[in-house]
């Protein structure tokens, strides 16, 4: 069984919610505390043994493509004037890790995008990752482990592994959300550990009294490779968009797909309420650990 190391992120989506600041600067790269967002997303698939990141992006993009690159001249200046502790902080991208990017062309939705990325990442299974979603990387392993989990899950059984979090009623509009095989399971409140479930199906972003659970898609995706095929089958549906929730329920009806909940906390960072939070809360991590 090979291991998977390919991981999507779509980084297309123009980011209205957080306007005025993504008018000019991509949402993927405002800052949480003192990185921008994608370089905590980006960590987090590396330290789940990812080797190829692929971005799929938009002709506005670029400059998240240029933040993983090395900048030559800035290294050459900064050596140059003995700063090179700070030049060697910014060149943190292993070496045998590399990040591409393709173009979505048209946005016609979170499955469009990931197909999008079907040219690099060929016959492989792979990941994906959610950049408006940032999971706490400030409490161990707790909550940047949950890929690890679900990898070494979709090895077990070849399943494809979704990551979800129990969510307030008052969320529920804002997200996939899950249909277990098992409606009666018990879902623990704690976060401490994960846990692994068959589940039935997902609706896109229902009405409260629609949602089949409160088990909301995080934004972390393990998928065998067949997902491509119903991706290019799916046809548009909520909000006129082609969906990546539907392909999973299509993919749901010829292999298993388990649901994953989550440890530890995540932030929301494509929404300016939470993204402010998770601002606050990550400068306040970083002040305090420099005392
Ligand atoms: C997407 C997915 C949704 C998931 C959410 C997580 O929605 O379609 O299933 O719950 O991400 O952030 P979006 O937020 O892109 O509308």
């Amino acid at each position: 069984m090979k291991k998977i190391t390919h991981a999507v992120i779509p980084v297309a989506g123009f980011g209205t919610r957080m306007l005025p600041l993504s008018k000019s600067v991509p949402k993927e790269l405002l800052p949480l505390g003192n990185r921008p967002a994608i370089h905590y997303v980006v960590e987090e698939a590396i330290a789940a043994g990812i080797k190829h990141i692929v971005l799929v992006g938009h002709a506005q993009k670029s400059a998240i493509e240029d933040y993983f690159d090395i900048n030559a001249e800035l290294d050459t200046q900064l050596r140059h004037k003995g700063k090179d502790e700070l030049a060697d902080s910014l060149n943190w991208l292993p070496d045998d890790v590399s990040v591409s990017m393709i173009r979505q062309g048209r946005a016609l939705g979170l499955g469009h995008a990931v197909l999008a990325a079907r040219p690099i990442v060929g016959d492989n299974d792979f990941a994906v990752l959610l950049p408006d979603v940032v999971l706490d990387p400030f409490t161990g392993d707790m909550a940047t482990d949950n890929l690890a989990f679900m990898l070494a899950e979709f090895v077990k059984d070849q399943h494809s592994q979704i990551l979800v979090e129990q969510v307030a009623d008052s969320d529920v509009h804002k997200y996939g959300i899950a249909k277990l095989v098992d409606s009666t399971t018990e879902i623990s409140d704690s976060t401490d550990s994960n846990a692994s479930f068959g589940v039935a199906g997902f609706v896109e972003k229902p009405d409260l009294t629609d949602a089949p659970s409160r088990l909301a898609v995080v934004g972390r995706y393990v998928f065998s490779n067949q997902i491509f095929d119903y991706l290019a089958n799916t046809k548009a549906s909520v909000g006129g968009e082609i969906q990546l929730t539907d392909a999973i329920d299509a993919l749901i009806s010829e292999s298993g797909v388990n649901v994953t909940t989550m440890r530890g906390d995540s932030y929301d960072a494509g929404d300016m309420h939470s993204y402010m939070q998770a601002f606050i809360y990550f400068a306040e991590q970083q002040l305090a650990s420099k005392g």
